[in-house]
């Protein structure tokens, strides 16, 4: 398994595996709203996560491309906010675990997570943790 191609830009992240496995996030500074009405105040950009989607499952690709897409947030400073929707193996529960382990924290309703970059070097946060109070 190695990444195809990776974009970063401004606008938009993409990183693509071999067998076309995605991972697609959108600059949507206006989501912003959503999270400072819970009293979380963004100091940099902010993505929405548009799509993960692995062409099989369960053999580490989705893995893969959290480690490396959390290697570029927190490079850059890039917050994410994300609408947890399952239509694979993983159902909700699972997947606000998965996200977890990345530094997701779940903060809205059913669905929703934000990421808030890391400094690099920092050790991780108990993210799951958090996520479940
Ligand atoms: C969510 C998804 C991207 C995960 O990708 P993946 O390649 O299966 O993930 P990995 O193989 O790296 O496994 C990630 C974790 O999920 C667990 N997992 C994966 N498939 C599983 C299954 N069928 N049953 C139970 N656990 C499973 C793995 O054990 C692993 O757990 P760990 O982090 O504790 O070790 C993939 O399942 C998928 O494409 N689902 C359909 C689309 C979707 O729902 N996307 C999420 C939208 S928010």
């Amino acid at each position: 398994m190695h990444l195809l191609s990776e974009r970063v830009t401004a606008d938009n992240i993409t990183l693509m595996l071999d067998d076309y496995s995605i991972c697609q996030l959108d600059r949507a500074d206006f989501m912003g709203k959503s999270l400072l009405a819970h009293g979380i105040k963004l100091d940099g950009p902010l993505y929405w996560f548009c799509r993960l989607k692995t062409k099989r499952q369960n053999e580490g690709r989705g893995t893969f491309l959290m480690k490396r897409l959390t290697e570029i947030l927190d490079e850059r400073g890039w917050w994410v906010l994300n609408g947890v929707n399952p239509y694979g193996a993983l159902n909700l529960e699972q997947l606000i675990k998965f996200y977890g382990k990345y530094g997701f924290i779940h903060f809205d309703g059913d669905t929703g997570m934000y990421r808030q970059p890391r400094p690099i070097g920092a050790v991780s946060p108990r993210a799951t943790d958090v996520a479940r109070n």
